[in-house]
């Protein structure tokens, strides 16, 4: 896709691979509303983007609630003409083990994490499909391949992301509408931080890490050159592979690799 002149729309872009992903958009030409929460870090961040030349508008929503989805969907078409690009980026995790995770705190991760991917697709495909393409990209994780140690309830909502996207590559397959998933394995954003932030977790990644902009990279060069899946580290796939032929070895690896509680003086 060439992408000057494209719009894209992109939930939890506030902080974090969102906010990369619609500030290298922007840079590339794309026209960019940017979706969350929090309205002081949406319009901070779109005044960026316009300050460096880009074209933001901004839409205050929470991914759970589908009408607000639609909203940003709209937003996209009133400002700018259309939408091409939807990214369903929103979500947050949880840390710990299953008689430890509340069930509405599960209950919740399923609705911003799966059910606002949900949302967004219903919101943009049949934009898509009246204009015939267009690309909607899911930002999973590498726990939605392959569960990890104590994230049991967060890997089943990015598995869960996994299988809708699968499942809808091939509906689409052999056209011209596009949906790609993406495997980020730990990245340096908010992500933690709001994890202790809502529920007192301070944890760590001991595994391979990147950075938000190699992953936003990774995001731009697959709707410039659609692909099914990215894989922003090299090692998350060759996890993936691992997994599919020796289950039972991975499950000791990624026991070792997952996230681990930080020991601070309080706790
Ligand atoms: N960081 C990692 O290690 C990592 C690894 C693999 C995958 N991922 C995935 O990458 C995605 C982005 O996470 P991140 O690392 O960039 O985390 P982040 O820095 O905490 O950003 C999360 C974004 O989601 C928004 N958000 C949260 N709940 C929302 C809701 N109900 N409605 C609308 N927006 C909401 C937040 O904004 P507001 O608070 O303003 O709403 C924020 O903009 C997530 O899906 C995450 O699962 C992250």
């Amino acid at each position: 896709m060439d992408l000057s002149g494209r719009t894209a729309a992109i939930t939890g872009a506030s902080a974090g691979i969102g906010l990369a992903c619609a500030q290298q958009l922007a840079r590339a030409g794309v026209a960019v509303v940017l979706g969350a929460r929090r309205e002081d870090r949406l319009r901070e961040a779109a005044d960026r983007i316009r300050a460096d030349g880009g074209r933001a508008e901004i839409m205050v929503m929470d991914v759970t609630v589908e009408a607000q989805v639609s909203a940003l969907v709209q937003r996209a078409r009133s400002a700018f003409g259309g939408l091409d690009i939807m990214i369903c980026n929103a979500g947050f995790g949880y840390y710990g083990t299953v008689e430890e995770t509340p069930p509405e705190t599960m209950q919740r991760m399923m609705d911003v994490n799966f059910m606002g991917t949900f949302h967004g697709a219903r919101a943009a495909l049949p934009i898509f499909r009246e204009q015939q393409h267009g690309h909607l990209v899911i930002i999973s994780s590498i726990v939605g391949q392959r569960g990890v140690a104590l994230m049991s309830g967060y890997s089943a909502t990015k598995a869960a992301q996994v299988g809708f996207a699968e499942s809808l590559r091939s509906e689409f397959a052999g056209g011209n509408i596009h949906v790609s998933v993406v495997y980020p394995v730990s990245t340096d954003t908010e992500f933690r931080h709001a994890m202790q932030r809502d529920y007192g977790h301070a944890v760590a990644g001991v595994g391979p890490r990147q950075s938000m902009e190699v992953v936003a990279r990774s995001v731009v060069r697959c709707i410039r050159r659609p692909r099914p899946e990215v894989y922003p580290h090299a090692l998350a796939k060759a996890l993936a592979v691992l997994n599919a032929a020796a289950p039972g070895l991975t499950d000791r690896i990624v026991r070792r690799y997952s996230r681990q509680r930080e020991i601070t003086p309080s706790s």
